[in-house]
């Protein structure tokens, strides 16, 4: 165990790490917090420039020292990440979560490794977080946003019933300037009705959480 790791368990009561940090599964992912031995098979698949160009902060080049930042920073920031990974062998297909602002809705985030494109992992995936938000965390609303120029991820967040609300510009770090991009906003009253829908891929994909036992 780590220096930060060692810190990070006496701040939750003596808990194991793990205990603090809720696993979300879905029919086909298990979404867990990230940890250190996660860092070579980060790397492998968020390397890619096709990914960063889309995303406001995934660094490119990533290198291992990226994967370790991030990882720290999920145990000590207002982040929540979660890796998204196969129920049926662990394998690491992506990273979602979401940020928890001082003031603001929720924002949820998301990226897959390219080989795992086009299967509905993202939407998926990002149900879950949303659900979990509004279930768990007792969100009011959650908040996503999407550079224009990214249908898929505009995809996804429609699908997961979210209403846009604007545009407006967000830093993208591989590009060094701001980008248009469109907002995004699912309230509780909205979400409530898709579940009550019973629409048969939203329940589907709801996650179940289990507390302290990773898989
Ligand atoms: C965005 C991203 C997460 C989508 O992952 P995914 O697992 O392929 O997404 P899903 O399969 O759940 O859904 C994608 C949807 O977009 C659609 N889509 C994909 N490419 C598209 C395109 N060029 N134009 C229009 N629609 C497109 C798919 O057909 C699918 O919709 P459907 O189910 O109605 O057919 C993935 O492409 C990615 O990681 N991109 C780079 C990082 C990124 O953009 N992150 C989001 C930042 S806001």
């Amino acid at each position: 165990m780590t220096a930060l790791e060692t810190e990070l368990e006496g701040r939750c009561g003596g808990e194991l790490l793990e205990s603090c940090m809720p696993v979300l599964e879905t029919e086909r992912l298990v979404l867990r917090v990230p940890r250190f031995e996660d860092v070579p098979s980060v790397v492998a698949i968020a390397n890619d420039r096709r990914i960063a160009e889309m995303t406001a902060n995934l660094p490119h080049p990533y290198a291992a020292k990226d994967a370790e930042n991030w990882i720290a920073n999920a145990w000590t920031s207002q982040d929540h990440p979660f890796l998204i990974t196969l129920k049926t062998n662990g394998a690491l297909v992506g990273a979602t979560g979401f940020v928890m602002p001082d003031f603001g809705d929720p924002e949820i985030g998301y990226w897959l490794g390219t080989a795992h494109w086009g299967r509905g992992y993202a939407t998926e995936a990002a149900r879950a977080v949303v659900d979990h938000l509004f279930t768990d965390r007792g969100a009011d609303a959650v908040a996503a946003r999407a550079r224009v120029v990214n249908p898929a991820s505009r995809r996804v967040i429609e699908k997961c019933g979210f209403q846009w609300v604007g545009a407006g510009l967000t830093r993208s770090r591989l590009l060094a300037s701001s980008v248009p991009v469109d907002k995004f906003r699912l309230d509780r009253t909205l979400w409530a009705s898709l579940k009550a829908w019973r629409d048969p891929i939203l329940r589907r994909s709801a996650p179940k959480v289990v507390i302290g036992s990773l898989v």
